[in-house]
């Protein structure tokens, strides 16, 4: 190469770099407050400080003196139909349920591989008329379906968000799982509702290895994987939209760093034994940001919460505004807290004034609504509506000490004998600021 060409290449490049150095704060990537924010994390020391006593311990029911929701399925996760606002919506004087549901001869430890979504309509949101499966033959995306939530849109059409787990047709079950949406018309008559005109079913979130564990970077160590059950909230002080979902940290379990705030304060730390396999345990809260008004475009943002060392599954989470405060609520299973932490099912709560970040568990270690100590798997998945009300369904009754996996190994007998797979009665709480107490129970499947 000649000199002055040499010469020229140079200023050339200088040119480009110092354009370069003009234009990156313009036009290079730009990092919204809400991607800078802390994502909380809920540690070994809040979950230490968990007490069992009245204001959190839900009254024992009698599953026999109770409704079932249809005669032929068991359902559970159900959610109601929301308005934007979050608030339960009403169409033309019907209300509207979603559940997750199997056929009755199913063995109740089985039904995850099986889920399907039905609906349930009411005139006066007691008693419900069952509506079959939600979706047509064929339509959904997945190989079952799990659970998710259901708003009115702006075009006033039903939008359904739900989780699609494994693959159509699939030969061998598997649990990868994405976030899915489908919109529908309601049609009403006098006395029935149904849904017409079905857009195509659209993956809208799935995990991006980078703020979400992606199946395969799953450990062979880590009990379970999560990519799952969106619920649409839009922030009443933003008018932003989005899909909180249950997750898991990103990473093998070997790239994940170990960070001593997952554990406590240094006080904490001093005297707290962390077991080694506690490492396996990364659940999440994740959440994604509505990119358009049609809500099927979907930005993911880091979570909101991880309980990394803590808890494994924090499933189908929720939030309500109440005053200046978001309230993010999640229900896990006992056996899902990592070793030497010992928590009951229940549901779990944290309170924060800003979406993103400054969260605190409520009542000091995160718990809300506990199962009897002596009936610890009578219910589960319980759903905060903004007015307290508490829907769930009912799960296991009066299996004596035995534990999840042992009522596993009963005859399949015992184990339907023992399911419920129906509304449970709803309760009520109370929250002043981050306390909060069961007032009492309310009918069953009153969700309002
Ligand atoms: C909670 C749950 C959900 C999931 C569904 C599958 O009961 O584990 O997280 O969507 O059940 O059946």
């Amino acid at each position: 190469m000649k000199w002055n060409k040499v010469k020229k290449s140079k200023s050339i490049i200088a040119a480009i770099i110092g354009l370069f150095i003009i234009f990156i704060p313009i036009v290079g990537p730009t990092v919204s407050a809400q991607e800078n924010a802390d994502t909380f994390n809920w540690t070994r020391e809040n979950v230490s400080t968990l007490t069992i006593n009245e204001q959190n311990t839900a009254p024992t029911f009698n599953k026999d003196e109770l409704v079932k929701l249809s005669s032929d399925y068991y359902i559970w996760d159900a959610w109601p139909l929301q308005d934007l606002n979050g608030h339960p919506a009403v169409v033309n004087g019907f209300k509207i349920i979603f559940a997750l549901s199997v056929p009755k001869d199913v063995l109740p430890g089985k039904r995850h591989d099986l889920a399907q979504i039905q609906y349930f309509y009411s005139k006066d949101g007691k008693s419900w008329v069952s509506g079959g499966p939600v979706f047509k033959d064929g339509d959904a995306l997945g190989s079952r379906q799990w659970a998710g939530s259901s708003i009115i849109n702006r075009d006033g059409r039903l939008q359904l968000f739900y989780t699609a787990t494994g693959q159509k047709n699939e030969a061998q079950l598997s649990y990868d799982q994405r976030l899915a949406t489908a919109t529908a018309d309601i049609r009403t008559t006098n006395t029935s509702l149904t849904f017409k005109n079905w857009s195509k079913h659209e993956i809208i979130v799935e995990a991006d290895g980078k703020y979400y564990q992606t199946k395969e970077q799953t450990g062979n160590e880590e009990s379970s994987y999560a990519f799952r059950d969106p619920y649409f909230f839009q922030d009443p002080k933003t008018g932003e939209e989005y899909l909180l979902f249950e997750a898991n940290s990103a990473g093998k379990p070997e790239d994940r760093p170990f960070k001593p705030e997952y554990i406590g304060s240094e006080e904490f730390r001093r005297n707290h034994v962390n077991p080694k396999g506690s490492k396996a345990f990364n659940g999440s809260i994740g959440i994604a940001k509505a990119t358009d008004k049609d809500l099927s475009k979907f930005e993911l943002l880091p979570p909101l919460l991880e309980a990394n060392y803590v808890n494994d599954e924090l499933e189908r989470p929720s939030v309500i505004v109440k005053g200046n405060s978001y309230y993010l609520f999640t229900k896990t299973h006992r056996e899902k807290f990592a070793p030497g932490l010992d928590a009951p099912e229940g549901l779990y709560g944290f309170t924060s004034d800003s979406l993103f970040g400054g969260y605190h568990p409520l009542n000091n270690s995160g718990l809300v609504i506990a199962n009897p100590t002596d009936n610890p798997y009578q219910a589960y998945s319980w759903m905060v509506m903004p007015n307290g009300t508490v829907t769930s369904f009912v799960n296991y009754v009066n299996v004596d000490s035995k534990d999840i996996y042992e009522v596993g190994e009963q005859s399949p007998e015992y184990q339907m004998e023992h399911f419920g797979g129906m509304l449970a009665p709803s309760l009520k709480i109370s929250i002043t600021r981050d306390e909060t107490k069961i007032v009492h129970e309310k009918k069953q499947g009153v969700f309002k």
